[in-house]
Parts: C-alpha cells; structure tokens; sequence
C-alpha cells in the first residue's frame, strides 16, 4: 500500500512531529498534512528546517467537524497521534482528556468513514492497565506481557480516555467497515518531547542546577523505546499491516525508574544519589512490558535503538544543545509540579 497525501494529527507534538521527520526523510514521495492545535504540548519549532513543499502544518482542532472533513476529504491515510498525553495533567483535571481523545477521535473516524480514507489510531500500552512488578512474583520469574489479546482495564483518566478510543475505533471497523489499525506502545524517549515527562524533566532539572524528582521508591517500571523505532514500526503498520488488526510496539526496555535515573544522573556526570524522592502518583501503574512479537514476525520490525545507554545519552545531548527549545517553558513547569508536592 502506497500513499502520497497523508495527515499527521498532532504533528507538532513529541512523537507526531518525530514522525514527520522520519517520513520526510525515508518516504519522498509523500506529501504530510500536520493537524495539530499547538496545545502547550504542540510546538511549531519541532517541524522547523522541513520543506514546505513536503509538510503543510494546519493549526486547528481534531474536534473541529467541518476542518477535518475539509483535510480528510483531500487525504489517502490519517495517522492520529494528537491527544491530551500527560497522566500528571490528568489527574488534575481529565476534562480535555475526554474532549480531545474521545470526541477528538470520533470525529476524526467518522470523517474517515465519510471519505473512505484508510486511518492509524496510535495507543497506548497504559490501556492494559499496569502488571505485577517481577521483584514480587514468586520465584521472581520473567512475568507476564501484555499482548494484543490483553484485557483492557486502565487506571487513570489519560489511559481510560485512550482506551475509550481503541474502542470507538474497533467498533468503527466492524460495523462501518472502516479501514482501520490500531497500535499500541510503550514509553518513548527521544528529542522533542515535552519537559513535563520523566526522563526530559531530569535532564533539564540537571542542566538547571534543580534536584531531580522521583515518584515514591522509583521501583515502578517502564518500557523504553527510542521514537525512532515507534516511527518505523507505524509506518509499517500503515503499509504493510492488516486492517481491524492491534499491533503492540515495545523493544524489551523495561527499567525501573529509580535505575533510568541514575543512569541520567551518571551520564551527566553527577553523583547518583543526587536527587528527591517526592509524593508518589496517586494510583501510579506498577510495571508495564510489551509483547511484539506479532509486530516482529507478520511485519519483519525490529528496533534500531537496542542499547539504552547510548539512546538515552543522544538524549541528553539533545537537550544539552537545545535549551532554547526548553528553558522558556522550565519554570512554570516545574512550579506546576511544585503546587502539587511532586
Ligand atoms: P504530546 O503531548 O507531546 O503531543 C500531543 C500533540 O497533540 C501536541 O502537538 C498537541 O498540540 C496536539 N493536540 C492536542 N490536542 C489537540 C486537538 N484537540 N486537536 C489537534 N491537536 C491537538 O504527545 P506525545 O507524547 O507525542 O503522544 C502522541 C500520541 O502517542 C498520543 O496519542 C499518546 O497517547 C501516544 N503515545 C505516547 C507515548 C509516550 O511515551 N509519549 C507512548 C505510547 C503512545
Ligand atoms: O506507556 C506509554 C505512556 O508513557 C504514554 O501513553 C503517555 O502518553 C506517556 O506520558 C507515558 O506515560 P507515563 O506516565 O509512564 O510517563 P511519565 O513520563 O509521566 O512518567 C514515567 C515514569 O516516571 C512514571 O512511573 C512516573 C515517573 N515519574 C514521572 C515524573 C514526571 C517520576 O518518578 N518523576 C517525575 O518527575
């Protein structure tokens, strides 16, 4: 499957706008349509340096009806990266959440329905709620991983409003016919993403001379994928995978938090026990671990990124070299954290 005229939702974000660079580079022969509202997640520098001939940036809202008809009426495919993505934020107040990633996204496939325009809904592993951490099972096996026919129970307003959307889009496929993949990641790591997050947060409190943070005894675990990798593999899921079909992106990258962090701490050449434990997030997920096996055997991905060490120090070179894309924003998000005890 080839296409030429394609929509980026939430393209100016952390993994929409890696996404466009990425199709920009290997893909010549298509043309992007970034969809995004520039929310304060959204940011037009993560799209500068790309031609215009290539990449047209639309600022404007995926609950807006009559904008997205107008763009998916045009389009061969929409890949719908753009949402509310923050759990911090959405335990403070979930009302976007809902807006942005319930109705956000039914409108956007009942446009694709209209116009018949093959659609990529991007997920989220959170949906599978969270699993026992390895440390408590008996015999401290290798533990279980979600897997495309994992039960969907998540925990939080962020991850209840995602799965609410994997299912607005699975019902759109079986009743509607749309023509519809799902894909489900893990946590990312890589430039552009927003310093409200885990790993940019530390990175950037370190460049600031500001104690890193970490969420209770940090034991809770994450599994890190480079974007880069999440890239590739969506991009083979729009062209390569079966429609109706979930695809589960991971790259065996699980690392309990306290251990991400001093590695940071390492790399960046501080003492590891440099940093505060803080009040922990309230219902915070223990563990999450990706399957991708399916990805790997009907899509031939694997990931590029395999040492973490090394993906993480590009990292924190990035946003050594890039601090004019952080620091106007540092503050206020770290005083936002501050009124929350975190
Ligand atoms: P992000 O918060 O960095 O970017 C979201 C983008 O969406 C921003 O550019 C924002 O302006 C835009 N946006 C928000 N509301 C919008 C609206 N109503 N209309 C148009 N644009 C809007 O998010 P991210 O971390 O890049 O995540 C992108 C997607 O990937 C999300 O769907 C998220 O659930 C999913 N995901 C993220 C991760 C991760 O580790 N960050 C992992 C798996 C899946
Ligand atoms: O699993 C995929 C999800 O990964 C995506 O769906 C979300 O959009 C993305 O934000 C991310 O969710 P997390 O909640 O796992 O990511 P976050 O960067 O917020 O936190 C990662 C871990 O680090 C989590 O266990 C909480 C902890 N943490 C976070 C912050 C911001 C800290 O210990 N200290 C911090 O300052």
């Amino acid at each position: 499957m080839t296409f030429k005229n394609i929509i980026v939702t939430g393209g100016a974000g952390f993994i929409g706008s890696n996404f466009v660079h990425y199709v920009v580079k290997h893909h010549p022969e298509v043309h992007v349509t970034v969809l995004d509202k520039l929310t304060y997640a959204g940011n037009k520098a993560n799209l500068a340096g790309l031609p215009a001939e290539r990449v047209e940036l639309i600022v404007g809202d995926i609950c807006d009806q009559t904008l997205v008809e107008r763009l998916v009426a045009d389009a061969d495919a929409v890949v719908h990266y753009a949402a509310e993505s923050h759990n911090d934020n959405s335990l403070i107040d979930p009302t976007p959440f809902i807006q942005t990633n319930i109705v956000g996204t039914s409108v956007l496939i009942n446009a694709c329905r209209k116009f018949d325009v093959r659609y990529h809904h991007i997920s989220t592993d959170e949906v599978y709620g969270d699993l026992p951490l390895r440390e408590d099972l008996p015999g401290h096996g290798e533990g279980e991983k979600f897997t495309p026919e994992s039960p969907y129970r998540p925990s939080s307003p962020y991850s209840s409003s995602k799965a609410s959307s994997d299912l607005l889009v699975r019902a759109w496929v079986r009743s509607f016919g749309l023509r519809a993949t799902i894909s489900n990641c893990s946590n990312n790591y890589g430039p552009y993403q927003h310093i409200e997050k885990f790993i940019p947060r530390q990175i950037t409190n370190i460049l600031s001379g500001i104690q890193p943070k970490l969420y209770g005894t940090g034991k809770n675990v994450r599994d890190w994928i480079h974007t880069n990798d999440h890239s590739r593999a969506v991009w083979q899921i729009l062209t390569k995978g079966k429609i109706g079909e979930t695809y589960l992106i991971g790259a065996d990258g699980e690392q309990n938090n306290k251990d991400v962090l001093e590695l940071i701490l390492k790399l960046m050449g501080k003492s590891s026990s440099d940093y505060e434990q803080v009040k922990d997030r309230p219902g915070h997920d223990l563990r999450y671990a990706i399957d991708a096996t399916k990805l790997r055997t009907e899509l031939g991905w694997q990931p590029e990124f395999t040492d973490f060490e090394t993906g993480l120090q590009h990292t924190i070179d990035w946003y050594t070299t890039h601090e004019d894309w952080w620091r106007a924003e540092k503050a206020a998000v770290e005083a936002k954290y501050a009124q929350n005890g975190q």
